[in-house]
């Protein structure tokens, strides 16, 4: 391999360093009119008037569109059709969509929204998971379960009975918000009267075409959507931006102008999706050896007003929420339920992080109630070649879970660690240990495929055409390195296009870490299609055989003769002679055998594995909580870009330290307290840790090259690590984040 596993610069870095990118906010196009959106103030009832006299004074004002604006189907639920567009009378949130206020400029559009004046009819709202789940009527939809989710593997109750203890613990973790530092965005431009134009800030540009659609009765393919350079997502642009655009649309096409929004980050806050808060109760019977024996899991979601992909972070929180660890007996349930507050969905790990938490915090109960060394007790009990998972898939191979623990301890230098005696600060190591199911598993499986288009010019240029996105994470360096090393040529030549839905068939969500697994197995199918038929115009021009041509480093090589040409030289000839140049190459994963019944089976194809190691200085004084470093190791299977992985588990760590410790996210009756970075934490450079990541390459057999995903695993493990080195700094058991100054205090002084 000449091109991967080396570190690559990457080519979005120049603009969007310097600032030369341009994202939708500043994009214009001709004759275009802004959005703004209107939406409940309530929590729960409905609406009974609206009175827009006081908003068509707004200068600039145009038009408002509603529910009755909509001319087919008035629903946008991604999975479940619980959600309309438009609200039809009833609000279940404050932020809830009621209409959209266009004007001449983004202010107009703010002001006149703000003047819309609506009358309500209020019930009483559910807040919590408590009184979402013991209510027995006025329910927030058909009832407040949202949707369940369960293991059923052993004989739990015998396996308490062999148990030689029987240890339970509760856990909590809040809600996060993406605050990618690009609001949702988009710019719906009608063309004629059954198309329309996407330009949007995104992440699932299949979703948008399916959901527009959907509203307006037409054929896919009448709705074009196209990626604007991206500023962040974390699974906050997975499905909300078919929601911003969908409504975009209706408006674009009653006015017959191009529409665009743009949400202000308080917007934003209020209306868009979040990371699910969880409770978790965890009861595990072991033997004195520390040998997992048993285990009854319930896990407790709060979803928001809307099912939206709740059914994807319970069904994934309950695969895995014994970690990488083998149990023989184990039931879990894992249930989210309905409130009225904002949504929660996609946040990079879809509930992995939350899971997480609660198994490696049990880990280290159990460890500290047996007198077990946490990593020791961790090596007893990880899956390893050949072992079953809690769902009881066997896995052979790719297994990387043990050297991760090892080569973390190695960089953390884990068994010598001896904190600096001090009275006022108190040091801490934490481990944290993780599997990750790769794509979207077999509760998704219907929609885990992609593809890519590459198409080859005369003058030797080549462009990719793929269906998942560029949203930060470097992917289209990956992209760019895996079609070189593919087929052989330098990366200079490779153009990966903008993602559009026109260019490549349904790739499926850009989620879930699936991009480097689906578009470089893509790509390699493609190759297939593409290398027989470089060699064959090469033999023809070469007079040799086919068997005698290789290509690598951009040079084709006539084995027989000697005779070298240039990959451009050969794209010349390809044009000349009326050869197609254009070709397409599809994954999708392999089929999984799995029951959902009893959640038994293969949950998802491949997994990667990932240990972290948090080391924490603990300010007793004033309960601040320092993450000094993380100490990384990561099973990818094979690293597309070393440093690509890298920067995954630098922002990954930092994302994770924020949840851990600083990002405290407020609702009080219904309203978001805390929707800018004045009120919202994130952690910065300051914050953040010194991370080292060493990375552990067991190669997948169904990855490409090996390689597996890394853009969620680089999350999932900190917040546990983080607690755990703090819950070992002090000697207390903090079972709940975020581990913010007055929650350490309050545990320091026995509250
Ligand atoms: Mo991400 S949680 O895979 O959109």
């Amino acid at each position: 391999m000449s091109i991967l596993g080396k570190s690559i610069n990457r080519p979005d870095a120049p603009g969007k360093t310097t600032g030369k990118t341009r994202f939708l906010t500043d994009i214009a196009v001709d004759n275009m009119a802004h959005g703004a959106p209107v939406y409940s103030s309530i929590p729960f009832g409905e609406y009974t008037s609206i009175d827009l006299s006081k908003a068509k004074k707004v200068d600039g004002y145009i038009d408002f569109v509603s529910a009755k604006d909509i001319p087919a189907e008035n629903q946008i639920g991604v999975i479940v059709p619980d959600q309309p567009l438009f609200a039809d009378k009833t609000v279940r949130f404050i932020g809830d969509s009621i209409g959209l206020v266009v004007a001449e400029t983004h202010e107009a559009a703010i002001e006149a929204a703000k003047a819309v004046s609506i009358s309500y009819a209020e019930k009483t709202p559910y807040y919590t998971i408590d009184e979402s789940r013991d209510a027995e009527d006025n329910f927030i939809h058909e009832s407040n379960l949202a949707c369940h989710h369960k293991v059923r593997k052993g004989d739990i109750q015998k396996g308490f009975v062999e148990s030689d203890q029987i240890i339970e613990a509760r856990f909590k973790t809040p809600y996060q918000e993406h605050y990618y530092l690009e609001p949702q965005a988009c710019i719906a431009s009608p063309n004629g009267s059954d198309k329309m134009k996407i330009l949007g800030s995104l992440q699932c540009p299949f979703y948008i075409q399916k959901a527009i659609a959907r509203v307006f009765d037409w054929p896919y393919e009448n709705i074009l959507v196209e990626q604007a350079p991206t500023g962040g997502a974390f699974g906050g642009k997975e499905d909300i931006p078919s929601e911003v655009c969908a409504r975009a649309a209706v408006a674009a096409m009653k006015i017959n102008r191009p529409v665009k929004v743009v949400y202000t980050r308080h917007d934003d806050a209020q209306l868009t999706s979040k990371r699910h808060p969880f409770q978790m109760n965890y009861k595990v019977g072991v033997k004195n050896d520390g040998t997992l024996v048993s285990a009854e899991i319930l896990l407790e979601e709060n979803a928001g007003a809307y099912a939206t992909l709740s059914t994807v972070v319970s069904y994934r929180s309950c695969a895995q929420a014994m970690g990488p660890y083998v149990i023989p007996n184990i039931h879990v349930d894992s249930n989210s339920y309905l409130t009225n507050l904002p949504t929660t969905g996609a946040f990079r790990g879809f509930g992995s992080p939350q899971a997480a938490f609660g198994h490696e915090r049990m880990m280290d109960v159990i460890a500290d109630e047996l007198g077990i060394e946490p990593m020791a007790l961790r090596l007893k009990n990880v899956i390893r070649p050949g072992d079953q998972t809690q769902t009881a898939q066997v896995l052979n191979e790719s297994v990387g879970a043990e050297e991760t623990i090892q080569e973390a301890a190695k960089l953390a230098k884990w068994d010598i660690f001896n904190p600096t005696k001090d009275s006022r600060y108190k040091y801490g190591l934490g481990m944290s240990s993780i599997h990750y199911g790769n794509c979207l598993g077999a509760a998704g499986w219907h929609m885990d495929g992609s593809g890519v288009n590459i198409k080859l010019f005369p003058d030797g240029n080549v462009h990719v055409a793929y269906g998942l996105v560029e949203m930060g994470q470097g992917s289209e360096t990956a992209v760019r390195q895996m079609t070189a090393e593919a087929m052989g040529i330098s990366m200079d030549r490779i153009t990966v296009l903008p993602t559009n839905s026109a260019q490549v068939p349904d790739s499926g969500p850009a989620v879930a870490s699936r991009n480097v697994v689906m578009t470089g197995n893509a790509i390699r199918n493609a190759t297939k299609k593409i290398l027989p038929v470089l060699k064959n115009s090469a033999a023809k021009w070469m007079s040799c055989s086919i068997d005698d041509i290789s290509i690598s480093n951009d040079i084709i090589n006539d084995r027989s003769s000697g005779t070298e040409i240039q990959f451009h030289e050969l794209c010349d000839y390809m044009g000349k002679t009326q050869t197609d140049m254009e070709f397409t190459g599809w994954w999708h994963t392999p089929e999984l055998d799995y029951d959902a019944t009893t959640g038994i089976g293969e949950a998802y194809f491949s997994y990667s594995f990932a240990t972290q190691i948090a080391k924490v200085k603990v300010d007793t004084l004033t309960g601040l909580v320092d993450v000094e470093n993380i100490y990384a190791a990561y099973d990818v299977g094979k690293a597309i870009n070393p440093s690509g992985i890298e920067g995954q588990v630098e922002g990954g760590s930092a994302q994770g330290i924020g949840w851990a410790t600083t990002e405290d996210f407020k609702i009080k009756d219904g309203k978001v307290q805390t929707p800018n970075l004045t009120t919202y934490l994130l952690p910065t450079a300051l914050d953040s840790a010194d991370v080292e990541t060493t990375i552990v390459e067991k190669p997948e057999p169904e990855g490409p090259w090996g390689a597996k995903g890394i853009g969620e695993p680089s999350i999932i493990p900190t917040a546990g690590a983080v607690a755990n080195a703090v819950s070992n700094a002090i000697g207390i058991q903090m079972n709940e984040i975020p581990l913010t100054p007055e929650r350490v205090l309050n545990a320091l002084n026995g509250k």
